[in-house]
């Protein structure tokens, strides 16, 4: 199991969500791994987070790239324990430095269970195939996004947001994946238009950059 999950009906730590959703934007699961022990054992909460220098986190976020995210999650921290908690809110989550849209829905779902989807690739992946979505990437992000946000419409979604986000991601990278996808074994190829088309590796589409 991934070390920043928690199990089905156990209680998640903010903490621990936010620092892996940060640690994994633009970086491997693989690579960040070994990070997230390390952090988590040095800096055990947010407040320890928040009370380190700088320097400190600097140096231990050195190899794992994209340094903006160490001044951002310092920054946050620090922001984080003067207000005594997490937000609990997409729009709270997404006011704090280095939470863009995607990060804050990512966190609101696994962390406080709030019934919203986070799109990433793999997630763009999985929403293109279930609908056939024809029209290309990046134009149809928003109709992409929609369909997303209907996902978890559904009983068994709904109530469990935080499993259903962190069941997208596995799907995503064990199942649905770009080339060869795993469909015999695919919770939902039944539904999935792309599946029934025979053609799920056509999707998403993407726009042919047009030569200079
Ligand atoms: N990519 C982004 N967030 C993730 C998560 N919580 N688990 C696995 N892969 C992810």
């Amino acid at each position: 199991m991934l070390p920043w999950r928690s199990l089905p009906g156990a209680p998640t730590d903010p903490y621990a969500v936010w620092l892996s959703e940060i640690m994994l934007q633009q970086t491997t699961v693989a690579a960040v791994v070994p990070y997230y022990e390390r952090f988590l054992k040095i800096y055990p909460t947010v407040r320890h987070l928040a009370e380190a220098p700088l320097d400190d986190v600097l140096s231990l976020w050195a190899g794992l790239g994209y340094y903006s995210r160490a001044r951002n999650l310092h920054a946050c921290a620090r922001q984080i324990a003067s207000l005594g908690s997490f937000p609990e809110t997409v729009a709270g989550l997404q006011a704090l430095p280095g939470i863009g849209a995607y990060t804050a829905r990512a966190i609101a779902s696994i962390a406080f269970s709030v019934p919203v989807v986070p799109v990433d690739g793999n997630v763009e992946r999985i929403v293109a195939r279930l609908f056939a979505l024809d029209a290309p990437l990046p134009g149809v992000r928003r109709t992409l996004d929609a369909r997303a946000a209907t996902l978890n419409t559904e009983s068994t979604a709904r109530n469990a947001p935080s499993e259903f986000t962190q069941a997208l991601f596995d799907l995503g990278a064990g199942i649905c994946t770009p080339r060869r996808p795993g469909c015999l074994v695919c919770p939902w190829q039944d539904p999935c238009l792309a599946h029934k088309t025979g053609t799920p590796e056509r999707f998403p589409v993407r726009a042919v950059k047009k030569p200079k």
